[in-house]
């Protein structure tokens, strides 16, 4: 089955042909990134504009990659919901008059599916390449879920950390297409933290990668920074992001008054690397204990998979690796398809369609600006 799944939730205009939910035949990702560098974050309006602009040429070339025409296609799958109301309008608008013009069945797909989707996504069809190895035991207890290649399928239940720009969650999965929300986060998402520390530091946009360059030169114990005291599996990053500009504040002996957008100004080379390193050092740490606890709490759960543009970040898989690898086999997206992609979207809507969801009317579907991943 050949779906072509369309993704404009955020600040990227993409399109992708995937077949099983698991083989890419195309994958178009065009990033705003170099328009908003300049602004140091999204503006909607122009998100949406954007969009616009390149909405078709982007699906006319993910169909010309997968050597595909409109016969070829067995559905569209589009992002509904959650995202910018103007950049979710774009592609729900094309998505809808391309199923009608065409007569193709049209699957409307939560945007943090499509992120936890993209784990069952690879290049191989048989199943995906265990990214941290298992002890031996657990291996040989997992043998019936491999294939002949030794790849390991995802085993339900699972726990899926979903981390984004603008979510935060421990998923429960007890199978395919059935998601509860076990942990959330009350105020940022830990992406937003990334880009908005990223700004304390003098850092461009988006914040996540060059926080993640930054910190290699820097030393991640060199600052102190706070866990919230929030129990229970949900999490709290607003105060991270204080903590961090208090910091800088105190190492320079300015007063908590001077304005945080000048503080770049003073930082030495040093002092902003040792911030970046020491900032993702405590937000990898706060995210690894939930999801610990939320282990010991689930311990019927089977597999780990990490989800969500910060899912990118190559501390937070080697930190997360050699905490949970002995115990599960933990899977991480191909690092192109961790960010907003259309390949997840045809993936998350094959899998639906497999639950038996049916395709929903083009000429009534709705947008979702906010709305939960359980509803
Ligand atoms: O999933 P995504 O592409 O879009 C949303 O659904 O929000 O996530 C974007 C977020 C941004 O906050 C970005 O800074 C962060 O993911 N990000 C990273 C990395 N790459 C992207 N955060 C940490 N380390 C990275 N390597
Ligand atoms: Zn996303």
């Amino acid at each position: 089955m050949k779906i072509l799944g369309i993704e404009t939730s955020c600040d990227e205009t993409a399109a992708a042909v995937v077949e099983d939910g698991s083989k890419i035949l195309s994958n178009v990702v065009v990033s705003q990134i170099d328009i908003f560098a300049e602004y140091g974050g999204v503006i909607p309006e122009v998100a949406a504009r954007s969009h616009l602009e390149v909405m078709m040429p982007v699906i006319n070339k993910a169909l010309k990659d997968a050597s595909c025409n409109w016969d070829d296609i067995d559905a569209i799958a589009v992002t509904h919901a959650p995202g910018l109301l103007g950049s979710l309008l774009i592609g729900t608008l094309t998505a809808r008059t391309l199923a009608v013009l065409h007569d193709k069945p049209l699957y409307a797909v939560h945007h943090l599916k499509s992120h936890v989707y993209a784990n069952w996504i690879n290049t191989s069809s048989n199943g995906k390449e265990i990214t941290a190895c298992p002890s031996d035991t657990l291996r040989a207890a997992l043998a019936n879920s491999s294939c002949s290649a030794g790849h390991i399928a995802i085993s339900f239940p699972l726990l899926a950390l979903v981390v984004s720009g603008g979510h935060t969650q421990i998923l429960y999965m007890r199978e395919h297409d059935s998601f509860e929300i076990i942990g959330t986060t009350h105020d940022d998402a830990v992406g937003e933290c990334f880009d908005k520390v990223a700004k304390i530091l003098g850092l461009p946009y988006p914040g996540g990668p060059s926080i993640a360059k930054e910190a290699e030169k820097g030393d991640e114990n060199k600052y102190k920074l706070p866990h919230p005291k929030l129990e229970g599996l949900d999490f709290s990053f607003s105060g991270l992001k204080t903590a961090v500009l208090r910091a800088v504040q105190k190492e320079l002996g300015l007063p908590i008054s001077h304005p945080s957008h000048d503080l770049k100004n003073h930082l030495t080379g040093e002092m902003r690397a040792d911030f970046a390193a020491s900032f993702q050092k405590t937000a990898i740490d706060i995210l690894n204990e939930k999801l610990e606890m939320a282990t010991r709490l689930h311990p019927d759960v089977k597999s780990i998979v990490f989800a969500g543009g910060v899912s990118a970040n190559k501390k937070l898989r080697e930190k997360a690796a050699s905490k949970f690898s002995r115990d599960y086999p933990v899977f991480f997206p191909e690092p192109k398809l961790s960010g907003d992609n259309g390949a997840m979207v045809g993936a998350a809507a094959f899998y639906e369609i497999q639950a038996g969801v049916k395709p929903t009317d083009p000429y009534s579907l709705n947008i979702y600006p906010r709305v939960s991943i359980e509803v």
